[in-house]
C-alpha cells in the first residue's frame, strides 16, 4: 500500500470510458446507470430522498496501468448541514450492499448513530452497483438461481455421499466461475475496498478545500463491515476518523480463511430461546404444555433428531408452488438467521417449530422459500444481486488461498464445527470456504493483507457487542490490537449493536461520534426491548412469493 495519495490527473488519463455521462445534477435519478461516473465527488438527488455520486477508482491503486472500476455512493444528508462529515457505512456480507442497505435500514442506522453526521452507503468493489462486474454465469440471473437451489441448499452434511456431492460440486463451481469470472475479480477484496474509503474521504476533503493527506474515514461497520474497519484501522491507522466497529469478527480467522470462529456462542443463542419461551407463556407459539426450559429444549432436539431422518413433505398450494419436503437443514437455516435477529424472529421460530412438531411443514417451506423456485428463463430479469458470489470472491480473495481445502481438511473443519454449534455448525461450514478450493483468482500482492499488529489510531475506536451474539463475538481480541480503543456492550442476544433497540447504547455511540468521548470501561447496556415481549403470536407464516430468487441465503457476517 506504498502509493497511498492518490494522484488525480493519473485517473483522468484513463478515464475515457464509454459509461461516463454527461446529465444535469438536478434531474433525480432511480438508477445508478443515470449516475455519472466521475474521478471527483458530485453528488445529485437519487431515489427521492437521497444524492448518489460514482467515483472512477483505479483497480489497482499501485498500478495504474490495470485500469479503473466505478463505486456507487447514496448518501443520507444529516438535517443539520453542514454535518460534522460523513460516516461511510458497511451492513455486512461480505457481499451486503450498502445502497441497497442504506434506505431500508436508516431509521435503525439513525436511532444509533445519531443525525449529526451525513450516512453514506458505498457498494463495496464488485458489489451490486459497483464494479468489476462479477458474474459466472454470461449474464443469465436464472441459471446462477438455478444453480444456488439446487446445489447449494440441498444438501445434507450427515450423509456421506451429499457430503461428497457436495464437495465435488463446491470444487465445479470453482472450476466453472474462474473459467468465466472477468480477470478484473482479482482486484476485489478487502483491502482494495478499504482503499476506496480513504479515497473517498480525500475527494471530500478535496472538494471542501481541506487538504487531502489530512483527511480522515468515519465509519460505522456491522459483521463483516468490522473486517472492513478494521482492516482499514491496521491499514491506515493514522487516517482513522470516528469508527464505530459493531458484531465484531476474528479477523485473523476471516484472513485465515477457515472462518471457524463465528458461531461461538450460536448455542447460546438456541439456549436462550428455550428460556425465553418458557418464560413468554402463551406468547410462545412453542411453548405448549412445558414449563420449564430444559422440556422445551427436549421437544425442540426431537425435532431436529426427527427431521434427520424423516424430513416433512409440504403440498398445500396455499404455501408452496411445487410440492416439497423441509429437512433438518432446513431448519437449521431458518434457525440461523432467526439467532441474528432474536427480538424480530424468535415468535416466527416458535411458530414453525410448533408446526414441525405436528409433523406440519407448511409454514417454514413458505419462510425458507422452499418449494418456491426461481423465476424461470421466460419471467427474464437483468442479472440483479446476489450475495452468495460476492461474498464468496470477495472471502475467497481475502484468504488468498490460505486455508488448504481438501476433502479431510473439510471433513476436519465440519466435525469442528459441530464443536463450536451442534445446532447450527453446519451450516456455517457450508457458507463460503468450500466455495474457494477451486477458484483459481489471486489478488495483487498490493491488495493482500499483511495481517493485524498492535497500532495506534489517530481517533481511538468504538468496538461494540451483544453479550450474546451468535455469528461474531470477537470484540476483546480486535479491540486489542487498536490501542485506546473501548468495547461498548450491550445486554442483549442478536447479531450487533442495532439488532435491537437501546437508548442506553444510542446514548454512548452517539457521544462518541459528537465529542469522541469514549464510554466508561465495561460498560453494559441494558436494551429497550424484550424477546416475546408484546402478545406477538404469529399465526400463519405462510405466503407464497411467486416473484423469488428461490431460497434465501442465510444471512452470514
Ligand atoms: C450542480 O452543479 C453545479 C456546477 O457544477 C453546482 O454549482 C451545483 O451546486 C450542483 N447542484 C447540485 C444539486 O449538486
Ligand atoms: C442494489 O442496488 C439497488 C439500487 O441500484 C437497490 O434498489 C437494491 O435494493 C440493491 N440490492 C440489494 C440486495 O440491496
Ligand atoms: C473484463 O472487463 C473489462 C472491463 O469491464 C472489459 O473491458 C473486458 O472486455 C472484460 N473481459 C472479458 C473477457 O469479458
Ligand atoms: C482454523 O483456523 C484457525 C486459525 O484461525 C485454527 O486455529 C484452527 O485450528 C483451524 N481449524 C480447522 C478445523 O482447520
Ligand atoms: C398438552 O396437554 C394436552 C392435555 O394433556 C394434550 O392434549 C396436548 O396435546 C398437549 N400439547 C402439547 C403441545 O404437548
Ligand atoms: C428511549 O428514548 C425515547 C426518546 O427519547 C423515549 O421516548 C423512550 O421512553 C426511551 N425508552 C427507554 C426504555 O428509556
Amino acid at each position: 500500500m506504498a502509493n497511498r495519495i492518490f494522484s488525480l490527473g493519473l485517473v483522468a488519463s484513463v478515464a475515457a470510458s464509454p459509461t461516463l455521462l454527461k446529465r444535469d445534477n438536478t434531474t433525480m435519478v432511480y438508477s445508478f446507470k443515470d449516475v455519472p461516473i466521475t474521478s471527483n465527488i458530485q453528488y445529485i438527488p437519487c431515489y427521492d430522498k437521497f444524492t448518489c455520486t460514482q467515483l472512477e477508482v483505479p483497480l489497482d491503486y499501485d498500478d495504474l496501468s490495470a485500469g479503473t472500476t466505478n463505486i456507487a455512493f447514496i448518501k443520507h444528508s444529516a438535517p443539520q448541514q453542514p454535518a460534522m462529515g460523513d460516516i461511510i457505512y458497511n451492513p455486512g456480507g461480505p457481499g451486503g450492499s450498502s445502497i441497497g442497505d442504506v434506505p431500508l435500514g436508516l431509521p435503525r442506522i439513525v436511532a444509533l448513530l445519531g443525525d449529526s453526521y451525513n450516512i453514506v452507503g458505498m457498494d463495496p468493489r464488485g458489489v451490486n452497483n459497483s464494479g468489476p462486474l462479477l458474474d459466472c454465469f454470461g449474464g443469465k440471473p436464472w441459471l446462477r438461481d438455478y444453480f444456488i437451489n439446487k446445489f447449494f441448499f440441498d444438501v445434507d452434511p450427515l450423509s456421506e455421499a451429499s457430503f461428497s456431492n457436495y464437495y465435488e460440486m463446491t470444487g465445479a463451481f470453482g472450476t466453472w466461475c474462474t473459467q468465466n469470472l472477468n480477470e478484473t475479480a482479482k482486484y476485489v477484496n478487502t483491502p482494495a475496498t478499504a482503499r476506496d474509503m480513504l479515497q473517498y474521504a480525500e475527494l471530500l476533503a478535496e472538494s471542501q478545500d481541506k487538504p487531502r493527506e489530512e483527511a480522515k474515514v468515519n465509519y460505522y461497520g456491522i459483521s463483516y463491515g468490522t473486517v472492513l474497519g478494521t482492516t482499514f484501522a491496521a491499514l491506515y491507522p493514522d487516517r482513522v476518523g470516528k469508527f464505530l466497529i459493531d458484531g465484531v469478527v476474528d479477523g485473523n480467522d476471516y484472513y485465515f480463511g477457515n472462518w471457524s470462529q463465528g458461531p461461538q456462542q450460536a448455542d447460546a443463542a438456541v439456549e436462550s430461546f428455550f428460556t425465553l419461551c418458557a418464560e413468554a407463556g402463551e406468547a410462545c407459539a412453542f411453548k405448549g404444555n412445558s414449563s420449564t426450559a430444559e422440556e422445551i429444549k427436549e421437544r425442540f432436539d426431537g425435532i431436529l433428531e426427527d427431521l434427520e431422518k424423516n424430513p416433512i413433505p409440504v403440498t398445500d398450494p396455499h404455501y408452496v408452488v411445487v410440492p416439497t419436503t423441509v429437512t433438518h437443514m432446513d431448519f437449521r437455516n431458518f434457525l440461523t438467521t432467526s439467532l441474528y435477529r432474536p427480538a424480530t424472529v424468535f415468535p416466527i421460530l416458535a411458530t414453525l417449530a410448533a408446526g414441525l412438531e405436528k409433523r406440519d411443514g407448511r409454514s417454514t417451506a413458505s419462510v425458507t422459500g422452499k418449494g418456491i423456485p426461481p423465476t424461470g428463463a421466460c419471467d427474464y430479469r437483468p442479472l440483479g444481486y446476489d450475495s452468495t458470489f460476492y461474498r464468496q470472491v470477495i472471502a475467497c480473495n481475502d484468504n488468498n488461498h490460505n486455508f488448504e481445502i481438501t476433502k479431510e481438511s473439510l471433513t476436519e473443519l465440519f466435525k469442528y464445527e459441530r464443536t463450536q454449534s451442534t445446532y447450527i455448525g453446519d451450516v456455517w461450514s457450508m457458507a463460503v470456504i468450500p466455495q474457494c478450493r477451486n477458484l483459481d483468482i489471486s489478488s495483487p500482492a498490493s491488495q493482500i493483507f499483511p495481517g493485524y499488529k498492535n497500532v495506534k489510531t489517530s481517533t481511538p475506536i468504538l468496538f461494540g457487542g451483544n453479550l450474546i451474539d451468535p455469528a461474531t463475538s470477537s470484540y476483546e481480541l480486535m479491540s486489542s490490537y487498536f490501542e485506546g480503543s473501548r468495547v461498548l456492550l450491550q445486554d442483549a442476544i442478536g447479531h450487533a449493536l442495532i439488532s435491537t433497540t437501546s437508548n442506553c447504547t444510542a446514548s454512548y455511540v452517539q457521544r462518541y461520534f459528537k465529542t469522541g468521548e469514549l464510554p466508561p470501561k465495561d460498560t453494559v447496556c441494558e436494551t429497550d426491548f424484550k424477546v416475546f415481549s408484546s402478545a406477538l403470536v404469529v399465526e400463519d407464516a405462510g405466503l407464497v412469493t411467486r416473484h423469488s430468487t428461490g431460497r434465501r441465503a442465510v444471512d452470514m457476517l
